[in-house]
């Protein structure tokens, strides 16, 4: 199989696509036919990563592929499956490659309607993004509550968040370093953008004035802590990242005066009824949202290594699809 395999030498990292034997052992043999970059393949090729825990490793978080063997028998050959989580493109052989052998517990069946293209789309970011929108609708934020904000709005979650927001009728205010990218995010359905640093006011109080009904954040640090100083009463924030930093600093006073509540979104270990869910919840929308409209671009293995390079210096708007 061909596959782009990260290795490390005297602290410098290097991506190269290689021809590896098929890969053999426990867990369903998938043929590739996408994956998808995210930040997570970024940290990855950091030298000295911590989120890698192997070397040599082919990289890749998620992919989306044809079923060729199960030897446990829970999947039928030929079926289509989206394999994410768990210690894919970590500990684990990844899908930056033509060829998988995937951990039963990280695959999903593609729901019907759903085309492997549009699963790759979305891939981890986009199912973050449905899984925050989902943790703010049972937490009671409803369209008429008020303003949502996103951060980091040009990335993968971001993006998503903002076209899944939109569709479902919410008022979306994204929250961005970009100043080329307006149009684009207000293509996606956001009402109102704003930089990066204004998303609360009064630095020198305890709390912020009440703006947010509800905020999908990937940014983490500083700006996680601006967003619970600035939740409306009630409001609620759906955490998934550290883009900016992973040290929360924050008082209690949001939680015990505004009653606001701070969710938590994982992609990794998520059980199956909820992959399941959130992958029928964007199959439902795949029918009337063009996901194509929130694509980069799409990569071959060869183009990855300098896709990653422009994710990693933030210069990539939406998603970069992979097709092996
Ligand atoms: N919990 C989970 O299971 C899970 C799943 C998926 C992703 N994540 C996490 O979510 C985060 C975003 O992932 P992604 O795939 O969307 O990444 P991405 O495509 O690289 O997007 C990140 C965005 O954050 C903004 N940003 C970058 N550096 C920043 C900084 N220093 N301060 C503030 N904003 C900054 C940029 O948007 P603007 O230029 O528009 O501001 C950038 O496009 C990552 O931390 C990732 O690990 C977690």
């Amino acid at each position: 199989m061909r596959a782009v395999q990260i290795t490390e030498s005297d602290g410098v990292a290097s991506l190269t696509v290689v021809t590896l034997p098929s890969p053999q052992g426990d867990g369903v043999l998938i043929d590739v036919a996408y994956s998808s970059l995210n930040f997570k393949d970024a940290m990855c090729v950091r030298p000295g990563s911590r989120v890698r825990r192997r070397t040599p490793l082919v990289g890749g978080v998620d992919a989306v592929g044809i079923v060729r063997v199960d030897p446990t028998g829970r999947f039928t050959p030929g079926m289509l499956v989206i394999a994410s989580g768990g210690d894919i493109g970590t500990a684990r052989d990844g899908g930056f490659a033509t060829e998988l052998l995937a951990d039963p517990v990280t695959l999903t069946i593609a729901p019907d309607g759903l085309t492997a293209r549009q699963a790759a789309i979305c891939g981890t970011a986009g199912w973050t993004a449905m899984a925050s929108l989902l943790a703010l609708q049972q937490h009671g934020c409803r369209p008429d509550d008020g303003d949502i904000l996103v951060t980091g709005a040009t990335g993968g979650v971001g993006s998503f968040a903002i076209a899944l927001l939109a569709h479902a009728g919410y008022r979306v205010v994204a929250s961005t370093g970009s100043t080329e990218d307006h149009d684009w995010l207000h293509e996606l359905g956001a009402h109102e953008i704003i930089g990066r640093d204004d998303i609360s006011d009064n630095p020198d109080r305890v709390l912020a004035t009440e703006r947010w009904a509800g905020a999908i954040d990937c940014v983490g640090g500083q700006t996680l802590h601006q967003i619970l100083r600035s939740l409306r009463y009630g409001g609620v924030v759906a955490a998934s990242g550290l883009v900016a930093g992973a040290d929360l600093s924050t008082t209690v006073y949001p939680f015990i005066t505004r009653a606001v509540s701070l969710v938590g979104i994982d992609a990794v270990l998520a059980p199956a009824a909820q992959r399941q869910a959130v992958w029928e919840l964007l199959r439902d929308v795949s029918r009337t949202l063009d996901f194509e409209q929130l694509t980069h671009h799409t990569v071959s293995l060869d183009g990855v290594a300098a896709a990653l390079d422009e994710l990693a210096r933030g210069t990539v708007r939406g998603r970069v699809v992979v097709q092996p």
